[in-house]
């Protein structure tokens, strides 16, 4: 597997760690891979109580490798498709401990996890209507059902840039520490959880998520309609040449 993507089991806190820090973290084909076995395996394997995911370096994640569309050989959608289950899929506890920018697919990562530890660096952003995208990952309804319909569609449709203290009041975050701290808070908290029975554990995830399965279920096959109308799209094109020119998109005129 890809070393972009690390995964070590820790007294049965399975630390998983975005490991691409030069490229912010962005996620790669191979990730994406990555993800939906770790995640599927962990599900499996009885020594894995709960998982902490986190990102390498200052950054959590800067979403989807925008360079990756063109990889030859790989389906993107595909991959994100599976990964994207997986995780929403995943029957234990997870916590995120999280710092710096957390954009798109890692912020909507976010939504699925049941607790969120952010420093004081963290920064998120939903910029899929600055790239003429729809939301993914099951964001459009798990965004509204973590903090309310009309605060998930302002950071929809502006595409803001959200700072830490705005996440914790709007409880998209549950803790906000001094980035120098942040990992060995959220791993104390994870051994917290880690010393309870996994088949308890495993229970009250149920008993939490299985109130928005089927919701997710649907939001994601909205989502990914609404994907395959965008992606490629003139808009889209245009965002995403924009961004490898490391300039302002031009929308006008589309
Ligand atoms: N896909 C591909 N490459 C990415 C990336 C992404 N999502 N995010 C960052 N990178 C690359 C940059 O191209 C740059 O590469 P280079 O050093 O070869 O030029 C490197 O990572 C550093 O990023 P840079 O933009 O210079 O860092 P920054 O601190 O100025 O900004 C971000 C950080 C996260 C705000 C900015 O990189 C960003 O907006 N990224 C795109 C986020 C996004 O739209 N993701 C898609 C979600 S659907």
């Amino acid at each position: 597997m890809t070393d972009q993507i690390l995964s070590e089991n820790i007294d049965g806190v399975l630390v998983v760690t975005f490991n691409r820090p030069e490229k912010k973290n962005a996620i790669s084909n191979a990730m994406w891979a990555g993800i939906c076995d770790i995640f599927r395996s962990a599900s499996e394997d009885s020594s894995v109580v709960c998982a902490l995911l986190c990102g390498a370096g200052d950054n959590f994640s800067s979403g989807v490798d925008l360079s990756g569309f063109s990889e030859e050989g790989a389906d993107p959608q595909a991959l994100f498709n599976a990964a994207a289950l997986a995780v929403a899929e995943f029957d234990k506890p997870l916590v995120a401990a999280v710092q710096g920018a957390s954009v798109g697919g890692g912020a909507t990562v976010l939504f699925h996890a049941d607790i969120v530890y952010a420093a004081d660096t963290f920064r998120m952003r939903l910029p899929f209507a600055s790239l003429g995208l729809a939301p993914e990952w099951g964001s459009s309804y798990m965004l509204q059902a973590n903090i309310g319909a009309q605060r998930a569609a302002e950071l929809f449709y502006t595409a803001e840039w959200v700072d830490a203290e705005k996440a914790l009041s709007q409880g998209i975050v549950a803790q906000v520490l001094p980035a120098e701290e942040l990992f060995d808070h959220a791993m104390a908290k994870a051994r917290e959880i880690a010393q309870w029975p996994v088949n308890a554990l495993r229970e009250i995830k149920r008993s939490l998520r299985m109130h928005h399965l089927s919701a997710i279920e649907i939001a994601m096959q909205a989502e990914q309609e609404a994907m395959a109308r965008q992606a490629g799209s003139p808009e889209n094109m245009e965002a995403i040449t924009a961004f490898m020119e490391k300039r302002a998109p031009n929308f006008r005129g589309l």
